[in-house]
């Protein structure tokens, strides 16, 4: 009898062997990257909304661990002992990284996020004005140079500005080199949108806005509507010296992953932030997905998109998920 579906695409389709075989997306615990919190006078490791949140001690037997499973590049988030809005310390931060150096040198590859909101008593990124309704660029850059430039005397592989305001790459790049840091480098969080995604985190590390002028992040992050301006500042932060670039969120805007490829030729690190991750481990504690195929599943989007990193709170399961991935 002749066949009645001489157009199938269930060859490619019929067994495991055949899907490994033409699997397109190779995904590789080589390109991911693990974000830590540390805490300040925290006593012991505790778990807020999900995420861990390290001392000074716990961060290095966490390191030890990821290593253990294969994976390398961490992306570090501090959380100060106090709030300020201007003279901000940083030397928690400097001690933590110089520790982690101290214990692993070229073992690990670790990038620092740079920004003000956990640092700040309004919780926005950077320095207000006196009434608290507007964010100031230049002041806020001016901190986030001096920032860097501490994080980099520590020992930092990275410096990540996720603050949103305008020039600090270039001020950052110029001060690195100036200093003999040129080997340092930036990762911008060049596409980060104004997201809902972001509250696991904000309760972490106690980063929600709190000003009444300035009830969010509208005025600096990106419009999930405008995915113009999102392309538009990542190039720019491309001719201020950027060396990788970042979109943010990740799953939601792979739109954006998808146009920046096509756009750049710098390498793209996609963020499946807090929100995100939280999301899949509530419909994994409600038995509605397999947590590892779940995430496999996004990591594979976010790749195909043309991610070249991928950074994910569950990173340290890269290695040991991808070997015993389904096809
Ligand atoms: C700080 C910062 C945020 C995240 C990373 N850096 C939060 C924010 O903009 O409020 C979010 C990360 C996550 O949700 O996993 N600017």
């Amino acid at each position: 009898m002749e066949n009645e579906y001489p157009f199938t695409h269930r060859r490619v389709r019929a067994n495991q062997h055949i899907r490994e075989l033409t699997a397109a997306v190779k995904l590789s615990h080589r390109n991911f990257v693990q974000p830590l919190f540390v805490e300040e006078g925290l006593a012991s490791p505790k778990e807020i909304t999900g995420l861990s949140i390290h001392t000074r001690e716990s961060i290095i037997n966490e390191i030890e661990e990821t290593l253990r499973k294969g994976v390398s590049k961490f992306l570090l988030f501090p959380i100060p002992s106090s709030k300020a809005n201007k003279d901000f310390n940083f030397s928690f931060v400097a001690s933590v990284v110089q520790l982690i150096k101290l214990k692993f040198h070229g073992e690990v590859w670790l990038a620092c996020d740079l920004c003000l909101c956990s640092y700040t008593q309004h919780g926005h990124c950077g320095v207000l004005n006196q009434q608290e309704s507007k964010l100031l660029n230049h002041e806020t850059v001016e901190v986030l140079v001096n920032y860097a430039q501490t994080l980099a005397k520590a020992g930092a592989d990275c410096i990540a500005p996720s603050d949103m305001t305008d020039g600090r790459i270039g001020a950052i790049r110029k001060k690195l080199n100036s200093i003999g840091f040129d080997d340092v480098s930036i990762m911008s969080y060049s596409a980060k949108f104004s997201s809902q995604f972001y509250g696991p985190f904000r309760d972490a590390c106690q980063s929600t806005p709190q000003s009444q002028q300035l009830k969010n992040r509208k005025t600096y992050q990106v419009s999930p509507l405008n995915p113009q301006d999102a392309i538009a500042s990542s190039l720019r932060d491309v001719t201020e010296g950027a060396d990788i670039l970042m979109v943010k969120p990740a799953a939601l805007y792979t739109d954006i992953i998808l146009r920046l490829r096509q756009q750049t030729l710098k390498p793209i690190a996609a963020y499946h932030v807090s929100g995100e991750y939280a999301a899949i481990e509530s419909l994994v504690e409600k038995k509605l997905v397999n947590r590892e195929a779940a995430h496999l599943e996004v990591w594979t989007a976010l790749q195909r998109s043309g991610a070249d990193i991928i950074i994910s709170y569950a990173a340290k399961f890269a290695k040991e998920w991808i070997e015993r991935m389904e096809y």
